[in-house]
């Protein structure tokens, strides 16, 4: 991770279930101590499908209670396509959290992705976002290095002050057109939190730790106040030896 301000933390777990597991643990945790000093925590979810186990453990460890209704939902990217469509990050996360936590609309902030052109739908983002840094971004990492919607050679890593741009994924995505915070949105965040696994993401999530990696895959540009890796063994088979 070349030029992280403080190392990020890594922790590894036997497999997808016990990341599931220990990342809602923590989630929790953080809140928890958060809520001692604010009166709500803004977390933006990660889309794909690794987070889903995460997001079911997060209901599991706490199907109910008021801490629910200090959470503010946002997320890091979003396809460019409405909120049922099958392909949308928002309607896996309403199958997996809203449709099962005493949580309001109210509460929920979708990143609208059937609005076009799309850059108005990523300066409306921004509006909703308000300026004001998140408590936690979720992320995951695909196999070429992105995260969120940040591809790599793509122009919105050099992004230096929107914090809401459309991107464009590579051919073989699911929907190309989409919409993602970027890394300054991230970079003002508390804390960055990725969640990697499978024996597919072993060599990536090597590379994204291999210090002097140039140019530097989007995953590795990504700062915040406290970066988490949380990882299976599997995953992090090239950055922890056995
Ligand atoms: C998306 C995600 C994307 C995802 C990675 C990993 O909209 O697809 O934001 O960045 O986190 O592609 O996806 P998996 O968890 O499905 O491997």
């Amino acid at each position: 991770m070349p030029g992280a301000v403080s190392p990020p933390v890594l922790t590894v777990e036997r497999d997808a279930e016990g990341v599931a597991y220990a990342a809602a643990h923590a989630f929790w945790q953080s809140i928890d101590a958060a809520l001692t000093e604010r009166p709500t925590f803004r977390v933006a979810l990660a889309g794909g499908h690794t987070p889903a186990g995460m997001y079911h453990e997060l209901v599991r460890q706490r199907p109910t209670g008021d801490v629910w209704k200090r959470l503010q939902f946002f997320f890091g990217d979003e396809r460019a396509v409405g909120p049922e469509h099958p392909d949308s990050n928002y309607r896996m996360a309403k199958a997996a959290i809203f449709d099962h936590a005493p949580i309001s609309s109210s509460q929920i902030h979708r990143i609208p992705g059937e609005l076009r052109p799309l850059d108005e739908a990523a300066r409306a983002y921004e509006k909703t976002l308000a300026g004001e840094p998140l408590d936690l971004v979720l992320l995951g990492v695909g196999a070429d290095g992105h995260t969120a919607s940040l591809f790599p050679d793509s122009p919105t890593l050099v992004e230096k002050s929107r914090w809401v741009l459309p991107a464009t994924a590579p051919p073989g995505n699911a929907v190309r057109e989409r919409l993602t915070i970027t890394l300054p949105c991230i970079a003002s965040a508390r804390e960055a939190w990725f969640l990697v696994t499978g024996s597919e993401k072993a060599r990536v999530v090597a590379r994204v730790h291999k210090a002097g990696d140039d140019p530097p895959l989007p995953a590795a540009l990504v700062r915040a106040t406290r970066v988490v890796w949380f990882l299976d063994r599997a995953a992090a088979a090239g950055v922890v030896s056995p």
